[in-house]
């Protein structure tokens, strides 16, 4: 039996380098391995109205955007399922059953929540739908029986949170899920990518993002801008690597051969870093080399993007029809699920 793989995101707005790095890249390099049987990628709307719910519209007119992020990396649109979370109810239906199964301080405990709940200043107002998203993110997973999750490192807590879940509805009423997995990026970079000003994570409501769809002059001009060491301010000094937004992305970016496309007089990344940090190199010349590294992985994006803009109707029926498959498969683990529980009251009949 192939494996099952299931990720996402919401739709609150375009996607940027840190999504890609953090979980796009890994989806087009799984998207090919022989032993994937399925492969589903959710747009999360009903998560993101966990904190927009008087907010419709934005979360709404995201959701062709994301699904244009999603093709425009070169995902196959044959192999991957992209869907529309609120189109399978079901899954709402298994988040009823999990709700019973996790406590509320659990749920207070887990780290990426706890981040969200103090960024949008929620504190003692915190939606209950907010608290709770990460259990009905766990019946995403466990409701597609999901081995794999492709996910930045941000989304390990909920992960783990569903192989509890996994477990505790297992030891009560029987072995029905099995625990998935997460697949974050090897390097710690690019689990989490800096924002271009410095800051930890790179994030729409920081306002510090690269977006996949950015247009070529709109990138040059966010990494001309982009926060390197404060202290190095002539060429001649001696540069930081540490907190350099500039060497976090080559770090994450460069390829094999960008050295000798575009700065051949270095052989590799840490030659480039030894120079900044003797003294002698500039922000500027180390800013237009990441330039050309991002204009070269970006421009095959927006070009897919545009062409795939051209019928959106198409992709919208796309869409729909994968939330049909979508709710196929939740169904069938919707029903083992709850035979197990013994709400199979079919069985009430006698002819
Ligand atoms: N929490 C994810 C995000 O904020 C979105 C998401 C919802 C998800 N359900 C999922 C990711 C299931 C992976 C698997 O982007």
């Amino acid at each position: 039996m192939g494996k099952i793989i299931l990720t996402g995101e919401r739709p609150t707005g375009r996607l940027h380098l840190g999504h890609f790095i953090g979980s796009l890249k890994n989806r087009l390099l799984i998207q090919d391995n022989d032993d994937i049987e399925k492969f589903f990628v959710m747009i999360a709307d009903t998560q993101a109205l966990t904190d927009n719910a008087d907010n419709v519209d934005k979360v709404k007119n995201n959701i062709i955007q994301v699904a244009l992020d999603n093709l425009s990396i070169g995902l196959n649109p044959n192999k991957v399922k992209i869907f529309i979370q609120s189109q399978v109810p079901q899954l709402s239906e298994i988040t009823c059953y999990f709700m019973n199964l996790v406590t509320v301080s659990r749920l207070y405990r887990n780290p990426t929540t706890k981040d969200e709940i103090h960024q949008r200043g929620f504190e003692n107002r915190v939606p209950a739908g907010f608290l709770t998203y990460p259990v009905s993110q766990a019946a995403d997973i466990l409701g597609f029986n999901t081995d794999l999750v492709p996910v930045g490192d941000d989304q390990l807590p909920m992960i783990e949170l569903a192989r509890e879940i996994a477990r505790t509805f297992n030891n009560t009423y029987g072995n029905v899920f099995k625990e998935p997995k997460a697949l974050v990026p090897k390097q710690d970079v690019c689990a989490r990518l800096p924002g271009i000003d410095g800051k930890l994570k790179m994030s729409k409501s920081a306002g510090n993002c690269i977006y996949l769809s950015d247009e070529p002059e709109v990138i040059k001009q966010k990494v001309m801008s982009a926060y390197t060491d404060p202290d190095h301010i002539k060429v001649s000094d001696p540069g930081k690597i540490e907190g350099n937004v500039v060497f976090s992305y080559l770090d994450a970016f460069v390829k094999e051969d960008s050295f000798k496309k575009y700065l051949n007089e270095y052989e590799n990344l840490d030659e480039l870093k030894a120079h900044y940090q003797r003294g002698g190199l500039g922000d500027v010349k180390v800013k237009l080399f990441l330039n050309n590294v991002l204009q070269e992985l970006l421009e095959p994006f927006r070009n897919r993007r545009k062409e795939y803009e051209k019928d959106l109707d198409e992709i919208y029926r796309m869409l729909f029809k994968n939330g049909e498959l979508a709710r196929q498969e939740v169904s069938k683990n919707l029903e083992r699920m709850k035979s197990a529980m013994g709400l199979d009251y079919e069985k009430f009949l006698i002819k």
